[in-house]
């Protein structure tokens, strides 16, 4: 059995635990595991495909980004090709992609990405290849797992950065606006905001009321708590208008969104009186080394993904349905897309604590 793994779309700490499971679950059975790199680059010849041997994985399984290098601008169907005026034109590859994959002896595919990722292994699927995808985003927003890898680490850096902000906001009197990922799901926000005890949670899912916000940082400023942290997912948006988008998107590539902390803080110290201060946490949520969790985590979907291939669940996908991992067929992930759920126990507690959704 010739293997291949690739890992598409933005990275997320434990990429390198799952390719390090599977090569070496692949290897124990006596298959051969090729990489392909840069999500599906490498099987276009846009980048190489390396043999993926017990040596080729030793020691990575602590180390964030991916040995396999990551794009979130290769999708095969809708393939990015500059033209001569520097514009951009979609061109479907997958043809290509399916003639280097059979040149290869490539059997079979593990792809580890999130839902555009999902999606580009269902059309592939779909045209014959026989791929088993595995769940990543730091976002946590694909359905049919519990979780995904990479969100627990990302969690954890966002609640490390507001624990850091509360001292400093609270030494200068300062409402800080602290903004994580989530272009679509407030799962970060929503528990590091919790976790870290922020004042303030903004999600995509429930859009807010400035006045709302500032309404919650006068109340605890009038009972001598002269600081608040708001923590605010970059794809939150105001009541009746619009999510913030940065820059321009290539063909195949989500669009980008972000700068919603920079507006937010404005509007509060215009409200309030208050300085206000804001940042992005950015990309270090998807950097450095994945938590015990995400490890475990990590490892058990790529143990699970090999198994998966022996067992030809084509199509699938591995998943956490706790205490058990489990496959999914990939087109019912994809049917339904994983948001926060307003009435979840954890919004219900954060609201009955004290915390304020701008609503
Ligand atoms: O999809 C995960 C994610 O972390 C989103 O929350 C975020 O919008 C995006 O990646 C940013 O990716 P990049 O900066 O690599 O385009």
């Amino acid at each position: 059995m010739r293997i291949a793994i690739s890992t598409g779309g933005g990275d997320a700490p434990g990429l390198n635990a799952v390719i390090r499971a599977a090569v070496l679950t692949a290897v124990n059975r006596g298959w051969e595991v090729i990489g392909v790199k840069r999500g599906f680059a490498g099987l276009l010849g846009e980048d190489e495909v390396i043999p993926l041997t017990r040596e080729s994985v030793r020691g990575i399984g602590h180390l964030g980004g991916t040995i396999l290098r990551a794009s979130n601008r290769g999708n095969p169907f809708c393939y990015p090709r500059k033209q001569p005026d520097g514009s951009y034109v979609a061109v479907d590859r997958s043809d290509e992609l399916m003639e280097n994959a059979q040149r290869l002896g490539i059997e079979a595919v593990i792809t580890i990405g999130g839902d555009g990722s999902l999606e580009i292994a269902r059309q592939l699927c779909h045209k014959g290849m026989r791929v088993i995808g595995v769940p990543k985003t730091i976002d946590n927003d694909v359905s049919g797992t519990v979780t995904t890898f990479g969100f627990d680490t990302a969690v954890n850096t966002a609640i490390e950065a507001i624990d850091k902000l509360h001292t400093t906001a609270e030494s200068h009197d300062r409402v800080i606006v602290m903004e994580v990922m989530g272009r679509d799901a407030g799962f970060i926000a929503l528990h590091s905001g919790v976790a870290g005890t922020a004042d303030v949670i903004l999600l995509p899912e429930i859009p807010y009321d400035i006045g709302k916000v500032c309404e919650k940082i006068l109340a605890r400023d009038a009972a001598g708590r002269h600081f608040s942290i708001v923590v605010v997912a970059e794809g939150a948006y105001p009541k009746g208008g619009e999510v913030h988008l940065i820059g321009e998107s290539l063909p195949g590539q989500a669009k980008r969104v972000g700068g919603v902390a920079e507006l937010i803080a404005r509007e509060i110290q215009a409200v309030t009186g208050k300085e206000t201060r804001s940042l992005v946490l950015g990309h270090l949520q998807r950097g450095g080394m994945p938590t015990g969790y995400d490890r475990l985590l990590a490892t058990r979907f790529g143990g699970a993904a090999v198994r998966a291939v022996a067992d030809e669940k084509w199509g699938h996908m591995v998943a956490l349905q706790t205490p058990h991992i489990v496959t999914v067929p990939i087109d019912d992930v994809l049917k339904e897309k994983k948001r926060v759920d307003v009435a979840h126990d954890l919004v219900q507690t954060a609201r009955e604590i004290g915390i304020s959704f701008g609503d």
